[in-house]
């Protein structure tokens, strides 16, 4: 059986051919299955007693660390690859702004070092060693440590060695194990230069949960809208499942399940309210950033605190999923990297993709109108404080910049936009009028899901940061909305598989595999395999030596090249051959179109 999380959704299976509005209803209905999927009467899901009891031990033992006074000598540490490392970092940075303590007791790790916050960097994933030892290094110093490690797929090996690590060390470490699989499903494929395989540490860690001395936070969530995305449901739950923790480990009274429960179903209610409200401006922005791409234009996105970072997020998994540029979808924050406060700090000196402060956004609005006319720029706000607000009702240097540009006429300015995530009180603030597009979400629905009447154990501020966290939630949907919706218009997806994936880590080579298999009906997995090969190493033959090469060789060869999966896809389908393939693609500029004219798949 696949892994639930590289499992197709039946929900999105011809999401490459609706319409906005359509792939809107999809997204939502696959969102709701984070909170109550149906037919898994058999698996552990977010409501879930098991679930729901680890997470309140684990609240329970962040607690502990967070307020006793130990002089620093405790740690909570979160740590993933790709868009888990980056909500690992995330949580980091808003626990620790929450708790204002001198010492930081949030912290975080990712593969590929603070670089892969703003550019995808897939191999380190697969680097079970170097995650170790980033491990070690990140608790230099520190003698108690919840270390909780994301890999949506339970699959990472960069993970895998941070939790080894912990069960090799308990005297230091309480391991928890983050992810949406069951432990079953786990991956079972070799780690280079080791002789354990995901599977097998997750099992350990599974033995010693029986006696609390670790803790598996694993509800399904069922498949991703785009196979094997974790992008977004993975990346939602993960920071709803960490939130929540948080929140209880620092109530102003005891906590059990109840409260738990409390807090988790103010998120469902929120999700529920986020469609019901903000479904036409997603599928509105949708085909307005699709006619972006389709002019060669751009995606930006611009907010402060956590909207700005979840909208740098958001930008960055482009590349990975959809093979869009570095450029095609830009994220900014107001007050950049010192705002940002990762590790490493400032790191615009890497080149452009890594200025990401609102005003390098204005510098690039800057080069004029008709430079800019194809874009689309979507402005988050939360509350009417928000300093993104305030760029624009002073007409500071972003504002400027965007009178300059913006316009109500698609084809001759470019397109802005405003979402403002407002309190369900509170007053509409005046905007400029030069911004074409205003669009508000209100929350919460009625007064008896605030966070201050339904979660009254919470400290007021604690209830005051759950506001925050939802209103959070509602920007990442949108922004994942809009820029998934837009990439499957501009024909990047072919039924819900992101076909023209990279093929740059162990995983995304398995993945591969499996859609080679799909897409060309009758071959047997080696076969499929054998296609991929012919299509990395550019042959029509795959002799002893190629096929008995290690995969981190595959990989290496592969990850730089482009249509890697489509030209072997192609291949299968047609029995023709890498020369053939390539001719025949290139008479396609979309990828979709291509698959549905040169394979046999309907
Ligand atoms: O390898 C690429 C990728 O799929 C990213 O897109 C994703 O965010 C990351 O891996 C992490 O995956 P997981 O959380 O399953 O370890």
């Amino acid at each position: 059986m696949l892994p639930y999380t590289e499992a197709a959704n039946p929900i999105t299976a011809d999401i490459d051919i609706s319409n906005p509005k359509e792939i809107v209803k999809k997204l939502e209905e696959c969102d709701k299955e984070m909170f109550s999927p149906k037919g898994l009467d058999k698996e552990k899901t977010l409501f879930s007693e098991d679930i729901l009891r680890a997470m309140v031990k684990v609240a329970e033992v962040a607690k502990k660390l967070i307020f006793q006074s130990d002089s620093g000598k405790s740690l909570i540490i979160m740590s993933g690859c790709g868009t888990s490392g980056r909500i690992a970092f995330m949580m980091a940075r808003t626990f620790n702004r929450f708790l204002k303590l001198t010492e930081k007791k949030f912290a975080y790790t990712i593969a590929g070092g603070d670089q892969a916050l703003f550019t995808s960097q897939e191999a380190p994933e697969d680097d079970r060693e170097t995650g170790k030892n980033d491990l070690i290094k990140a608790c230099e110093g520190r003698s108690q440590i919840l270390y909780i490690g994301i890999t949506c797929g339970l699959s990472a090996p960069y993970v895998a060695g941070q939790l080894n690590h912990c069960m090799e060390n308990p005297e230091k470490f309480t391991p928890v194990l983050l992810g949406f699989n069951p432990v079953r499903l786990a991956r079972d494929l070799p780690i280079y230069g080791w002789q354990k395989t995901f599977l097998k540490v997750a099992q350990e860690l599974e033995l010693l949960s029986e006696d609390d001395k670790a803790f598996l936070i694993n509800p399904v969530v069922m498949g991703e809208a785009v196979t094997g995305s974790s992008r977004m449901k993975g990346g939602s739950m993960t920071k709803i499942i960490l939130e929540t923790i948080f929140l209880l480990s620092t109530a102003a009274s005891d906590f059990s399940i109840s409260e738990c429960k409390k807090i988790l179903k103010l998120y469902e209610e929120t999700c529920k309210l986020f469609y019901e409200s903000a479904s036409n401006a997603v599928s509105s922005w949708m085909s307005w950033t699709a006619h972006s791409f389709n002019a060669d234009g751009h995606l930006y996105y611009v907010g402060s605190n956590g909207a700005g970072v979840l909208g740098i997020i958001d930008a960055t998994e482009c590349p990975p999923t959809y093979g869009a540029t570095l450029d095609d979808v830009r994220g900014f924050i107001c007050g950049g990297y010192p705002e940002y406060e990762n590790n490493e700090g400032d790191l615009g000196q890497l080149g452009e993709n890594y200025r990401i402060n609102s005003d390098d956004l204005a510098e690039l609005l800057g080069r004029g109108p008709d430079a800019v006319k194809h874009d689309t720029l979507i402005i988050v706000a939360v509350g009417l404080t928000d300093p993104v607000l305030k760029e624009l009702q002073e007409n500071k240097k972003l504002g400027s910049s965007i009178k300059n540009v913006a316009g109500k006429d698609v084809a001759e300015k470019m397109k802005v936009g405003v979402v403002l995530l407002l309190e369900k009180d509170a007053q509409l603030p005046e905007l400029p009028s030069f911004l074409s597009e205003i669009f508000v979400i209100r929350l919460p629905i009625s007064d008896e899901v605030t966070p201050n009447t339904a979660c009254s154990f919470l400290t007021s501020t604690g209830a005051e940061r759950l506001k925050k966290s939802l209103f959070e939630c509602c920007a990442k949907w949108f922004y994942n909305g809009t820029s998934t919706g837009a990439h499957v218009r501009k024909g990047k997806v072919y039924k819900n598989f992101m076909v023209d994936l990279k093929v740059s880590n162990q995983k995304l080579f398995h993945r591969s595999i499996g859609i080679i298999k799909r897409f060309s009906p009758g071959i047997s997995e080696d076969e499929a395999r054998n296609f991929l090969l012919r299509s990395i190493y550019e042959v029509d033959d795959v002799d002893m030596t190629l096929s008995s090469s290690s995969i981190l060789t595959h990989i290496m060869a592969a990850a730089p090249k482009d249509k890697v999966v489509p030209t072997a896809i192609v291949m299968a389908n047609r029995k023709c051959s890498f020369q053939e393939s390539q001719r025949a693609l290139s008479q396609f500029r979309i990828i979709r179109d291509a698959l549905q004219k040169l394979t046999q798949i309907k």
